[in-house]
């Protein structure tokens, strides 16, 4: 136990964390950003490195769960799939624009980005983003209105992207980016019967984040009170992913 204590702050002390944490500043420099918009933000903020660059995995770790509640088990996963987009032998580090590299994380049919056989797939695109919007017709935006949103995405790049591909990650992670802005910036009621009702996210909020890539702390955003964890996150995306298939075959009417 004394042992435990003692390694602690040693433990601690390694982690590289910016000083200036918090305050909200656009990318200067050499500074790099890439298709992740949660990343963008929290490189911008000085949560992460702001220029973007050398994020190991118990930095993201530390940073996710400080900022946004997330727990290690989601975050350590996820981090351990983007790692090979640092092209360097044996690298423990990642620096945001990597992870625009087309088909490892990065895929076709984003929600504000372009696919790359249009234009870069890495910065916030207006005219894809009006696409998404369009479905979130209501101040709060509703599971099944994320799921159809999502869903007119891929289809969308689908049907006029020539090389449109998307690997099984590739589809597996949009899930998970579309439950992403909703576990971070909605109201959580996963106890709810209807899967639509499962998370309330305020439109203000996520129109905010994907556009200015800043937290919405001046339209009221604070840290979740929930932890997202791994067991959460599975069963979200399970339940997304039959919601999607009974909106399609036209099973389920919203
Ligand atoms: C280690 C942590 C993370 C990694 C490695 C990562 C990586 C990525 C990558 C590579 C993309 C691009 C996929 C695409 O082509 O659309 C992406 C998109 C996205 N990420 Fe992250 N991400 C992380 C954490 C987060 C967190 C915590 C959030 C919380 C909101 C988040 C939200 C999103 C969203 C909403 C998108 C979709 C953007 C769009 O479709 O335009 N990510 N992320
Ligand atoms: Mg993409």
């Amino acid at each position: 136990m004394k042992l435990i204590y003692l390694a602690a702050p040693f433990t601690m002390s390694v982690l590289a964390l910016p000083r200036d944490r918090g305050e909200w500043m656009p990318p200067q420099g050499d500074a790099v950003r890439g298709p992740c918009p949660m990343l963008n933000t929290l490189a911008n903020h000085g949560y992460l490195p702001r220029n973007g660059k050398g994020i190991s995995r118990d930095v993201a770790i530390e940073v996710l769960d400080t900022v946004i509640n997330w727990d290690v088990s989601v975050v350590g996963p996820l981090y351990d799939f983007a790692q090979p987009v640092n092209p360097a032998p044996n690298a423990t580090t990642i620096d945001l624009d990597q992870l625009t590299t087309h088909n490892i994380l990065e895929h076709d049919g984003s929600l504000s980005r372009q696919d790359a056989f249009f234009g870069p797939a890495d910065v916030f695109h207006e005219e894809t983003w009006n696409e998404t919007l369009s479905y979130f017709t209501t101040p709060n935006i509703n599971v099944a209105q994320a799921a159809r949103a999502r869903t007119a995405r891929i289809v969308t790049a689908a049907s006029t992207n020539p090389s449109f591909t998307l690997p099984q990650i590739g589809a597996y992670f949009d899930y998970g980016e579309t439950a992403a802005y909703q576990f971070v910036f909605g109201t959580w009621n996963l106890g709810a019967d209807n899967i639509k009702d499962k998370i309330s996210t305020s439109l203000e909020m996520v129109e905010y984040f994907f556009r200015y890539e800043r937290l919405p702390s001046e339209k009221g955003w604070v840290r979740p009170i929930n932890r997202l964890t791994y067991e959460v996150l599975v069963n979200f995306v399970l339940e997304n992913q039959a919601l999607t298939q009974g909106q399609m075959n036209g099973t389920i009417p919203y």
